[in-house]
């Protein structure tokens, strides 16, 4: 048996749309922090049939999801010429600490942990990079979140390290307003972004400048420019999944009301500061050392909230 964990990590440039469904290729490069917290362990071992086994309660589109997921893997071992080292069936067991399906990247978490703990199984040495496909196709931001740091999911579906851990110790003060699962799954919205109006366009601008400015800013430490380019690309992708068909609208008024007046915090006390949502009202406050304390104040300060303290992550370990 081998264990493996990992955490989620939080889009700076966020994947909304695949160019191939099936293998969860994205339609456009992401960037994205990986995360030191929550962190999600995850157990495989050989077994005469796939089972999957949860702290939390699994419905059968979680369970087709691993299923698939797996038969995915076991393709792409053979297209590497691994075959030998396929795992037959295997008995996954999950100890999650993330609410799932808030917008605080849980998949992202267990497929990244599921990946790492299969790679321990094999009995040969993956790279990173062969991990981190493994686990995009459970979960496309998964793949990013096998690297420490700061991390790109390029079109073609291949990862790279931006930077590591220990070149930016930005914070991650995450807000949920709501601990209830959403109803459509991102896995469900990726399919339909291109039915929205403003979906070209958004892949155009991220193709044409939106990666490159939010790599250059975490390159250069340079906060304004990074709050400017990944605002940008937030609203844009909410604006995506509002107008596809049919139009998904992830965030609530809570998430409006602790972005307005985290705007007017940052405003009021010139704080290093952004906020940024994923498929869901969680408002991620990603913040520089010099406005944690203003920001975990108010965040706590939110009675109706749940609130996580994370920072820039190692990305994925056997455990
Ligand atoms: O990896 P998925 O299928 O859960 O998609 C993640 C989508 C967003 O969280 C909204 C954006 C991102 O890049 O993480």
């Amino acid at each position: 048996m081998t264990t493996a964990a990992s955490a989620p990590n939080i889009a700076l440039i966020k994947y909304w749309g695949n160019s191939n469904d099936d293998l969860r290729v994205p339609a456009a490069g992401s960037v994205s922090m990986t995360l030191d917290s929550p962190t999600v362990s995850i157990s495989v071992e050989h077994t005469d049939e796939l089972i999957v086994e949860s702290d939390k309660k699994l419905t059968p589109t979680d369970l087709g999801r691993f299923e698939k997921t797996l038969e995915n893997i076991k393709h792409y071992l053979i297209l590497e010429g691994l075959e030998t080292t396929l795992p037959g069936y295997v008995k996954i067991s999950v100890d999650s600490k993330i609410p799932a399906g808030i917008g605080l990247a849980s998949s992202a978490a267990v497929f990244s942990a599921l990946a790492k703990a299969i790679s321990l199984l094999v009995d040969t040495e993956l790279t990173d990079e062969q991990i981190a496909t493994m686990a995009r196709l459970g979960s496309g931001s998964a793949a990013r979140s096998i690297y420490d740091g700061f991390v790109a999911l390029d079109a073609d579906g291949t990862t790279r390290q931006v930077a590591p851990m220990d070149h930016w110790k930005l914070h991650d003060i995450i807000i949920a307003p709501d601990i209830d699962h959403k109803k459509v799954g991102s896995t469900e919205g990726h399919r339909l972004a291109h039915t929205s109006p403003a979906f070209d366009a958004r892949i155009k601008a991220i193709e044409e400048y939106r990666v490159q400015e939010c790599e250059d800013a975490i390159t250069q430490k340079d906060f304004e420019k990074l709050m400017r380019v990944s605002e940008e690309d937030c609203e844009d992708m909410h604006c995506v999944m509002q107008t596809q068909n049919p139009p998904l609208q992830y965030l609530n008024d809570e998430t409006h009301r602790l972005i307005r007046e985290l705007k007017s915090l940052r405003a009021d006390k010139h704080l290093p500061l952004l906020c940024t949502m994923d498929a869901g009202p969680t408002v991620h406050v990603i913040c520089e050392e010099e406005a944690v304390e203003a920001v975990k104040n108010y965040a706590h300060a939110q009675e109706e909230c749940t609130v996580f303290e994370a920072q820039v992550g190692k990305g994925s370990y056997s455990a």
